[in-house]
């Protein structure tokens, strides 16, 4: 697989400071890439750089093989993006949404119908095409921003947050209809705050704080290296199995109240905890990306 995304020492600063601080990473065409961070962590700044909403202050970055600062004209055109914002035109209709985008790509007019006919019926929008898109609900709203970003055919879809704020129902929908662009051959850049999505979309994925990387790699190998396959969560733990943990050298966040003990999984730590310590007030579950997060950025509130 060839490279689709090229970012080399990538660095935005702004006022003076580093919103993007000396990244470098690839995404493969036709994978799916997760960018994944704290509030303020820089996420939406490396996504603006990558389809030329934002110039780069420092490095290197290629798309399709081209330097952004030359050909972001030509990139910009084989890319779809939806933006952490809302950005519809309030006053038009759903399918006027799509015509008005459909023109700034030079689109003609018979072919951004039939493109948005068919948009609307895979977004499942096709009932609500006349309607205004501040009569939509936030659901819809959000499979017009998508249906919108492939207007133009794009052959790399960025997404920012592509379902904060949706209920279960429409955020599955929307995973649904990720995946499914994905098995046509569609690279994807995705951020988001839930670690669910993440791990079930993306091959791949980076954890960003502070403009800089932590990690990078796919979501069941992170597991696996910063949390463990088992978590036990013990609550009030007493004297003893805090000198046996510390003891056997445990990986663990002490919350206080509650202990959190990463494991292997089926090793003689997690078999010991489990017969000898765990009466009650245990609880055993699998190591997630939330775990991995969670270790990595610390459990401190971000302004
Ligand atoms: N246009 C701007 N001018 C000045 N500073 C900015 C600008 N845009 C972003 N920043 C700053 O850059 C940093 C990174 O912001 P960014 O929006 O990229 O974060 P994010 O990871 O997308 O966060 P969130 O999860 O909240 O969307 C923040 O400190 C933010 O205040
Ligand atoms: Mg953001």
């Amino acid at each position: 697989m060839s490279a689709l995304i090229e970012a080399r020492n990538l660095v935005k600063v702004y006022n003076g400071v580093a919103a993007v601080d000396d990244i470098s990473f690839y995404v493969s065409t036709g994978e799916c890439f997760g960018l994944l961070g704290p509030n303020g962590a820089g996420k939406t700044t490396t996504i603006r750089m990558l389809y030329g909403f934002s110039p780069i202050s420092r490095g290197r970055l290629t798309l399709f093989g081209q330097d952004i600062r030359k050909h972001w004209r030509a990139i910009k055109g084989r890319i779809g993006v939806c933006q952490q914002d809302n950005t519809l035109d309030p006053d038009l209709t759903v399918e006027q949404n799509l015509l008005i985008y459909a023109g700034y790509f030079s689109i003609p007019a018979a072919e951004a119908r039939a493109r948005s006919a068919e948009l609307l019926a895979f977004f499942a929008l096709t009932h609500r095409k006349d309607a205004k898109v501040m009569e939509l609900s936030g659901g819809m709203a959000r499979r017009l921003i998508l249906a919108r970003a492939l207007v133009n055919r794009p052959e790399l879809l960025i997404l920012d947050e592509p379902t904060t704020g949706l209920d279960p129902q429409s955020r599955h929908q929307v995973w649904d209809k990720i995946a499914a662009l994905k098995k046509k051959g569609l690279t994807v850049l995705l951020t988001t705050h839930y670690m669910e999505e993440a791990a079930s979309l993306c091959d791949r994925l980076m954890i960003i704080d502070h403009g800089k990387i932590l990690v990078e790699g796919g979501p069941e190998d992170l597991i696996n290296r910063y949390a463990g396959r088992q978590v036990i969560e013990i609550e009030g733990a007493d004297a003893s199995l805090r000198t046996y943990l510390s003891d056997h050298g445990a990986q663990l966040d002490d919350l206080g109240e509650k202990l959190i003990v990463y494991t292997s999984g089926g090793s003689d730590l997690h078999r010991t905890i489990q017969e000898e310590f765990c009466t009650e007030r245990c609880t055993f579950r699998n190591g997630t990306l939330e775990d991995v997060f969670l270790r990595l950025t610390g459990r401190e509130l971000r302004e």
